[in-house]
């Protein structure tokens, strides 16, 4: 029959059932999409692709092969990859000021990999942060360290300050003496002490990485601390959080030792990769070109609207983190949620209510089971053009629900009237496009 069973012979019950299954999950995901459209989402590590950029995801480059580097394929037909790949690795070194730079790790987690398969080997020492003071799980025993069977030396933490210890930092990398030392978190708030370290590193001739997954784009607009101009000498980084990219990982680096270079690209390829998203490093492309031309005016906003966020909700009577040293200097804020039920209870009254966060362990947290804390970031709403007094909104309909008593339902409504005026993608080639708009491309059901 025409049309739906193409050369064979027909739409027979099997393909019935499977063509529902197929509009079922359409279904699903359009409903997710308006939900977020009419949703406050603050996940710090989120954000919305611009039009150009999500155009590549569904082309071409998506059913290809490119194993290897540019210019030095396994597979032909790679030309136009090469071009687009060469473009991708030039802006990432403009971007970020470096001599080195690999776009084929597909994640964060697969580019931390292949720096610990590059620059450790099992059983060697790691320095790290540890997982309740805010490092991602890649340091965890049952993370990229554990696979790496690489040994954790944790740094210690000081509360005063919302970072790593410098001193007791550089005492613990003195006695446990580990080839590499890793930097950057996942809970955010303050830069580390980057530069008191990095003579100690030198001293013990230790390789400084620093883990910018979550400050990426941040860095790459002048927000934050440029860890390649403080003593690290790898960078890797998930490529979709403050750097509003496809879902992707990067490595970088400034180094004058062309055995760290071939060590880190050969653990890229074939390490930790066969093939390397191509439709993914395009997108990549081309949202290094939109850092370059709206990067700093997007990542200036960002911490802007985090820090409003925090002083609005510390108004508030919320028990924000770090109010003597102004909240934070990132994209990130950390709400103690212990007078509101703790973290769990509070992510997922908001939730209800179209606020949208996570919970997450706070320093000095006893169990990791039950996070006292919710975590906020402002990516994404600074990308669809919210500015200071939305934020100022945003932490009255926190109040509302979580100290007031007002019902799920009015918060929701209050939400979605907010969301209205910030539904378009803002920062990039293509502004003012809809931005979470669901791509139809066959125009038709299964
Ligand atoms: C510091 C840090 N590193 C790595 C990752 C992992 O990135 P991906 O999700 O791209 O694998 C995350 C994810 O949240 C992170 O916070």
């Amino acid at each position: 029959m025409e049309g739906w069973g193409g050369l064979t012979s027909g739409r027979d019950a099997t393909q019935a059932e499977m063509a529902a299954t197929v509009q079922s999950i359409r279904t699903a995901v359009r409903t997710h999409s308006t939900r977020f459209e009419t949703s406050i989402p603050l996940i710090a590590s989120e954000n919305l692709l611009s039009p150009y950029a999500k155009e590549l995801l569904v082309s071409d480059f998506h059913s290809r092969y490119a194993e290897g580097k540019p210019g030095e394929r396994y597979y032909e037909g790679n030309e136009q990859v090469d071009e687009v790949e060469r473009t991708c690795l030039a802006l990432a070194r403009r971007v970020f000021r470096c001599s080195f730079a690999d776009v084929r790790p597909i994640s964060g987690t697969v580019a931390n990999l292949a720096v610990l398969k590059a620059l450790a080997a099992p059983g060697d020492p790691v320095g790290t942060t540890r997982l309740a003071d805010g490092a991602h799980i890649s340091s965890a025993s049952f993370g990229a360290f554990g696979l790496r069977g690489v040994k954790p030396v944790y740094y210690p933490w000081d509360p005063a300050t919302m970072t790593i210890d410098p001193v007791g930092t550089c005492r613990v990398l003195r006695e446990a003496r580990p080839k590499l030392a890793l930097f950057g978190l996942s809970l955010f708030l303050f830069p580390m002490p980057l530069r008191e370290i990095a003579p100690t590193l030198e001293e013990i001739g230790a390789l400084g990485w620093y883990d910018a997954a979550h400050v990426l784009g941040l860095v790459a607009g002048g927000e934050f601390q440029d860890p390649l101009r403080e003593g690290m000498t790898v960078l890797s980084a998930s490529t979709h959080k403050t750097l509003p990219g496809p879902q992707h990982g990067i490595l970088l680096g400034e180094t004058q030792d062309p055995a760290v270079v071939q060590k880190l690209e050969s653990a890229a390829f074939p390490g930790v990769t066969s093939n390397h998203h191509l439709h993914t490093m395009a997108a990549l492309a081309v949202a290094l070109a939109e850092q370059v031309a709206f990067g700093a005016a997007y990542a200036h906003q960002t911490v802007a609207n985090a820090r409003a966020l925090a002083e609005a909700l510390h108004r508030r009577g919320f028990d924000v983190l770090a109010a003597d040293l102004g909240f934070t200097r990132s994209h990130t804020l950390a709400v103690r949620m212990a007078k509101e039920g703790g973290g769990e209870s509070a992510a997922k009254r908001l939730a209800d209510a179209g606020l949208i966060a996570n919970k997450n362990l706070l320093p000095g947290d006893a169990s990791p089971k039950h996070p006292s804390g919710v975590r906020l970031g402002t990516p994404e709403v600074t990308r669809v053009g919210m500015t200071e007094p939305e934020m100022d909104r945003i932490a009255e309909l926190f109040d509302d629900l979580l100290h007031k008593g007002r019902s799920t339902e009015v918060v929701r409504a209050g939400v979605a009237e907010l969301k209205r005026d910030h539904t378009t993608i803002q920062y990039c080639f293509g502004a003012g496009e809809a931005a979470y708009r669901y791509y139809d491309l066959v125009g038709r059901d299964p």
